[in-house]
């Protein structure tokens, strides 16, 4: 077992190399600019499989950056991730990658087994082989099972997974715990709740809202549409990963949330009136499987801790979410037109 043997990581110290997995997704992919922006001395290394969710145009704005690498391959690949970390001088991992659609780990949960424990137990044990200075593990609310009316989940909630997403999440941070106390891997998660912003791929609510309603077509509504998500802007995010990074104590778990709970009706309503269109597009479908109803944070520990906030209220962070897709409407069209097709008869038809 070895001890931790640098002081948490500050602002404007030395030059670091990090490698960020996923990085070509929705979270990552903002997250990389976030850094290199925040960071220009840092070098950041983007490894990432180009799943159907990995999309290399949503980077194509910093491929020359000299600070930035983009190497496509796989988490699961041992001797990739031990040659990127040895060859790379990688000081710390963040962990973004991941199968991230709940309604694809019902209709297929072994690729979420594949990627999100067995990618991430090969990212630890690289980590630990190498001696990493910091592995940030990004993790989801969704571990902590679903509320009644009332209460937050706190970073001390037992687990209660209950789908194979959420239950692939739960194992991965069990593992990352695990590293942690057997070999001292100076290990940190985080819990963050429902994201929105731009490049979020169209299988997500609000941005199949945005797309559909552009397309003037049926917006699906699970169940009964009284289900309740707290939403976060994505930079917002972003920030709270950079200051779990730096400053986030190792074996911690760190919760993030953006205080700002809606029922999804009310959010897809709030989409068509900003969008100027009826609400008559909007068409309640059967319910996905085992849906958990109620999702609310307790961000409490981030904000004493590390001072963080929430910085982007919801009534911006929307505004500035339809804008994005209003102006890149390219960039969503480009995605709906292909194997998502496919994707949307096959979920959707037979509701
Ligand atoms: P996403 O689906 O948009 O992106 C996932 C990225 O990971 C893609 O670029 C994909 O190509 C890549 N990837 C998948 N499998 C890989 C593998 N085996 N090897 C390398 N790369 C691989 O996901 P997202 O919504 O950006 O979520 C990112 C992370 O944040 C996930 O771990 C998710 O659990 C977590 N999270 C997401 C949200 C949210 O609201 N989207 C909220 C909390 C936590
Ligand atoms: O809470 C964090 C989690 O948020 C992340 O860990 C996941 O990666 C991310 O996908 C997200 O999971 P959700 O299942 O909450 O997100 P999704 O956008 O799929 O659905 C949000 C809510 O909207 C949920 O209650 C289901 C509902 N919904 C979703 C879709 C796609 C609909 O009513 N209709 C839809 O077509």
């Amino acid at each position: 077992m070895y001890t931790e043997r640098v002081a948490p990581m500050t602002k404007n110290k030395r030059p670091m190399t990090i490698l960020v997995t996923g990085g070509c997704g929705f979270i990552g992919s903002n997250f990389v600019r976030f850094m290199l922006e925040a960071y220009p001395q840092y070098s950041i290394v983007n490894l990432d499989k180009l799943t159907y969710a990995g999309n290399l145009e949503n980077l194509e704005d910093i491929e020359g950056n000299p600070s930035y690498q983009f190497v496509k391959g796989d988490i699961c690949d041992r001797s990739l991730v031990g040659s990127i970390v040895r060859e790379r001088k990688v000081n710390a991992i963040v962990n973004v990658a991941a199968e991230s659609h709940v309604d694809r780990s019902i209709l297929g949960p072994d690729i979420f087994v594949e990627t999100n424990v067995g990618g991430t137990n090969v990212l630890l044990d690289v980590a630990r082989e190498c001696m990493i200075e910091r592995f940030v593990q990004i993790s989801t609310d969704e571990v902590y099972g679903s509320l009644g009316s009332t209460g937050a989940f706190a970073e001390t909630t037992p687990l209660h997974p209950n789908s194979p997403y959420a239950a692939s999440k739960a194992s991965a941070d069990l593992l990352a715990l695990a590293y942690h106390h057997t070999f001292g891997l100076p290990v940190v998660i985080t819990r963050c709740s429902n994201n929105y912003g731009p490049h979020q791929f169209p299988e997500k609510l609000i941005p199949l809202m945005i797309a559909r309603a552009l397309e003037n077509k049926e917006v699906p509504v699970y169940g009964d549409g009284q289900n309740v998500r707290d939403w976060l802007y994505v930079g917002d995010h972003c920030r709270a990963i950079d200051l779990v990074l730096h400053k986030g104590k190792a074996g911690n778990v760190y919760n993030i949330g953006g205080n700002n709970e809606w029922k999804n009706i009310d959010i897809v309503r709030l989409v068509l009136k900003k969008l100027d269109k009826p609400e008559s597009l909007i068409t309640f479908v059967k319910d996905r499987p085992g849906h958990d109803r109620r999702y609310a944070i307790d961000a409490s520990k981030i904000s004493r801790e590390l001072g963080w906030q929430p910085s982007i209220s919801f009534d911006d962070g929307i505004a500035q979410t339809l804008s994005w897709y209003l102006a890149h409407e390219s960039w969503w069209r480009r995605i709906i037109s292909g194997e998502y097709q496919h994707y949307y008869r096959n979920m959707y038809e037979e509701r």
